[in-house]
C-alpha cells in the first residue's frame, strides 16, 4: 500500500517528505530544452539560473542525451576497482584543456575540494614538516561539508554545525600582505592558498588577474600550493575554458564540478606533478568517475571545444552586460563578472527583481541579498538574449526604489 502522504498535492507532499533545508520557488519543473524550462502548469521560462551554473550546454543537449543513452546501454557503474574507458578519456581531456597533471574524480564540488584539502595536507606532511593550514578568502564559497564549510568561513552557513575542522584561515580579498604574513606565520604555517578565480556565491566578484599572479608568486616564494576552485567559473563560463587562464598562471591543483558532466553529478581534482602525493588507499569514492558521468562529460567537453562556447560566453556576456547597463536604471548600481557569470548589484533586494522576472517568464535568482546572478547556458542565442533584455527592462521598470 502507498503511504498516506502520497495523496497530498505535490507541494504539500514535498513539505511532508523533504527536509526543509532549501528555499524553493513555488514552481515544479518538469522538462528542459535548450535555454528553456517548462513547469507542471505549462509555463515556459527562459532559464538564467542554469541549474546554478551547471547547465553549460542548456537542457537536454542532443550530444549529452546521445552520450548518456549510449553509455546507459553499455556500462553504468563498475567501481574504481577497475579501469573504465570514459574515465581515462575524460582525465586525458581535462589535462589537455588545463595543465599537465593527473585527475581524481568525485561526485560534487564539495567532494572535489575535500580531496584537494586532503592532498594539500598530505603534501604538507611530506614537504613542510606537517604544516597544514589552508588560506582562503573572505567571501569564498567552497561547499557544505564540514571541511569545505571551514574553508568557506561563512558564519551563517557554519555556526549551527560547529565544531569545524581546524586549519583554515580566511583573509581579506586583495590584501597580498595579509597572505604573505599568513604564509610565514610560525604558529600556523600555511601549505596552500585556495581561491575561486571568480567568487560566485558571494555575489560574483572576479579576482583581479594581477592579484592571482601575485598569489601564484607568493605560493612559489613560500613553498605553498595554489589551489583554484573553478567549480563555478570553469567549463568555458568565464570566457576561457578555465578562468585562471586569463591571468596567465598555472595552479598546482584545480577543482571542477557543476558544468562538468552536462547536468550529471561529477566532480574532479586536477593535480599537477608538484602536488601529486596520493598513493593507493589514500582517498576514494564509490561512484566517483563512474562511466555514465564521464562519458557524458567527454561529450560535453567536445561540444564546448568544437563549438568554441568559451568565445560564445564572452560575446553573450558582453551583450547582456551592455543591454542591462544601457537601461541606466538607478536601481542597478553595478554589473560585474566575466563571460556568462554576471552579478547585477541592486539597491533593492534582488529577490524582488527575481520575482518580477519570473512573472515575465524568466527564471533568475539572487545569490546575495542585493545581487542577482546571471548564469545562463553558454548556448544562449541572440533571440534569447533579446527576450531576456526586454523582460529585464520591464521587470526593473516595475520595481520602485526602497
Ligand atoms: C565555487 C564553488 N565551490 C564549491 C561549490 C560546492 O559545490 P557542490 O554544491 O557541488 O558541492 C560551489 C557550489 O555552489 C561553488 O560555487
Amino acid at each position: 500500500m502507498m503511504p498516506e502522504t502520497t495523496r497530498l498535492p505535490t507541494r504539500e507532499l514535498a513539505q511532508a517528505v523533504l527536509l526543509a533545508n532549501y528555499t524553493r520557488l513555488p514552481l515544479t519543473v518538469v522538462r528542459g530544452q535548450g535555454c528553456y524550462l517548462e513547469t507542471d502548469d505549462g509555463r515556459r521560462l527562459l532559464d538564467l539560473v542554469g541549474g546554478i551554473a551547471v547547465n553549460v550546454l542548456g537542457h537536454c543537449h542532443p550530444e549529452v542525451v546521445a552520450a548518456a543513452t549510449s553509455q546507459l546501454q553499455r556500462l553504468i557503474h563498475a567501481s574504481n576497482l577497475y579501469y573504465t574507458e570514459p574515465q581515462i578519456e575524460l582525465a586525458a581531456r581535462l589535462v589537455e584543456s588545463a595543465f599537465p597533471g593527473r585527475v581524481f574524480f568525485g561526485n560534487s564540488g564539495a567532494e572535489a575540494n575535500e580531496a584537494a584539502i586532503k592532498i594539500a595536507r598530505k603534501w604538507g606532511q611530506r614537504n613542510r614538516d606537517g604544516a597544514f593550514h589552508i588560506l582562503t578568502l573572505q567571501g569564498a564559497f567552497h561547499g557544505r561539508t564540514l571541511a569545505t564549510l571551514a574553508a568557506t568561513g561563512n558564519a551563517h552557513h557554519s555556526d549551527p554545525f560547529r565544531p569545524l575542522p581546524d586549519g583554515f584561515r580566511q583573509l581579506p580579498k586583495g590584501d597580498l600582505a595579509a597572505v604573505e604574513a599568513a604564509l610565514v606565520d610560525p604558529d600556523r604555517e600555511a601549505v596552500a592558498v585556495l581561491v575561486e578565480p571568480i567568487q560566485g556565491e558571494s555575489g560574483v566578484f572576479p579576482l583581479e588577474d594581477d592579484y592571482l599572479r601575485q598569489l601564484r608568486a607568493l605560493c612559489d616564494r613560500h613553498n605553498a600550493l595554489l589551489i583554484l576552485d573553478e567549480i563555478q567559473s570553469g567549463m568555458g563560463r568565464s570566457g576561457t575554458m578555465w578562468a585562471y587562464q586569463q591571468a596567465g598562471i598555472v595552479p598546482d591543483i584545480m577543482t571542477v564540478a557543476k558544468g562538468l558532466a552536462g547536468g550529471l553529478p561529477l566532480g574532479a581534482v586536477l593535480v599537477g606533478e608538484r602536488a601529486d602525493v596520493l598513493v593507493p588507499g589514500d582517498h576514494g569514492s564509490t561512484f566517483g568517475g563512474n562511466p555514465l558521468g564521464c562519458a557524458v562529460a567527454d561529450a560535453a567537453l567536445d561540444v564546448i571545444v568544437s563549438e568554441n562556447l568559451a568565445a560564445r560566453a564572452r560575446y553573450a556576456g558582453a551583450a547582456l552586460m551592455q543591454g542591462m547597463r544601457g537601461l541606466g536604471s538607478p536601481l542597478i548600481t553595478e554589473i560585474r563578472g566575466r563571460g556568462l557569470l554576471l552579478g547585477v548589484q541592486l539597491s533593492v533586494p534582488a529577490s524582488r527583481l527575481a520575482e518580477a522576472l519570473l512573472e515575465r517568464g524568466v527564471a533568475a535568482k539572487e545569490t546575495r541579498e542585493y545581487v542577482l546572478r546571471v548564469a545562463p547556458p553558454l548556448v544562449i542565442d541572440d533571440e534569447a538574449i533579446a527576450y531576456f533584455l526586454d523582460r529585464f527592462a520591464d521587470a526593473v521598470g516595475s520595481l520602485r526604489a526602497p
